[in-house]
């Protein structure tokens, strides 16, 4: 476990002090307490639940009671790291008022500190609402998930001037408007860097190179355990689909071959009780 509870004053004092933040997804009871374990700063229930845990295609199909599904779940897990959860699509986007009650659930219902949503400028009318309720706000920018198919496809962003100076100005906007952090998704890394250098809230990256304040990773791609073919930004740390199907392999062989169970696997019985038994099955 950390050693203590990771506020956002800890998360800003990090920047300041050019101490890198580590967040990583989590989606379940145990991968939190393997996070706490590890001591990540940030935990972050992503909407990639939808392709990693469920097999969509895309984040689309994540809805609110999915999200709070899984918050719950992690919240029990975690102690002392910071806890995001993701606003699925559709849930902050049709208005303010929605975006508003859709945070609060994050937080009442779902357990965690603070809540991440997708886009720039154009998206300030709810964040500015979820700040106004006093709702600490993560922004996203780059490539956003949740508008794959305006982006065409899972595609780098930013890599014209014009787009970049953009995703600058969206960046300095949501800062402007109290976002406590912001994620930058697969942009190039002198774009972010630059983008890094001129916020005074922390950068968290992936896929956008070593200048960011912080970096994240999600939690199957890291351990090796997704069926699609990598991103690029992604480096594996652990191969579990190897681990596991090696394991799952082995139990299915032992339970073939008889050598599982073995006998302490199982439980005993008083002779005496044995005896008597035997004895009633033999006289039916
Ligand atoms: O949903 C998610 O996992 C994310 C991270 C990739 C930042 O948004």
């Amino acid at each position: 476990m950390t050693a203590k509870k990771i506020t956002l004053l800890e998360l800003q004092n990090k920047k300041k002090q050019q101490e890198p933040i580590v967040m990583v997804t989590a989606y379940e009871y145990a991968a939190a307490r393997l996070a706490e374990a590890a001591a990540i700063d940030v935990i972050l229930v992503g909407d990639s639940l939808g392709m990693v845990m469920l097999g969509h295609e895309t984040t689309i199909p994540v809805t609110m009671e999915m999200m709070l599904h899984h918050c719950q779940a992690v919240a029990r897990g975690r102690q002392n790291s910071f806890l995001v959860g993701d606003m699925p699509f559709g849930s902050y986007e049709t208005s303010p008022q929605d975006a508003v009650k859709n945070a609060v659930r994050f937080l009442q219902e779902g357990g965690v500190d603070a809540v991440k949503l997708e886009g720039g400028r154009e998206m300030l009318p709810s964040i500015q609402a979820i700040l106004n309720a006093g709702i600490p706000v993560m922004g996203h920018l780059g490539l956003t998930p949740q508008s794959v198919s305006k982006l065409g496809g899972f595609r780098v962003q930013g890599k014209t001037a014009t787009s970049a100076y953009a995703m600058l100005e969206d960046a300095l906007a949501l800062q402007a408007a109290g976002c406590f952090s912001l994620v930058l998704e697969a942009i190039p890394a002198a774009v972010a860097a630059a983008i890094s250098q001129r916020l005074t809230i922390p950068t968290i990256g992936i896929g956008a190179g070593v200048g960011c304040d912080g970096q994240v990773l999600v939690y199957h791609d890291l351990l090796g355990l997704t069926f699609r073919p990598y991103a690029r930004f992604v480096r594996q740390y652990a191969n579990l689909t190897q681990t596991i199907t090696t394991a799952l392999t082995s139990f299915r062989d032992e339970v073939h071959s008889g050598q599982f169970p073995a006998p302490e696997h199982g439980y005993g019985m008083d002779a005496n009780e044995l005896a008597q038994f035997e004895a009633m099955l033999r006289e039916t």
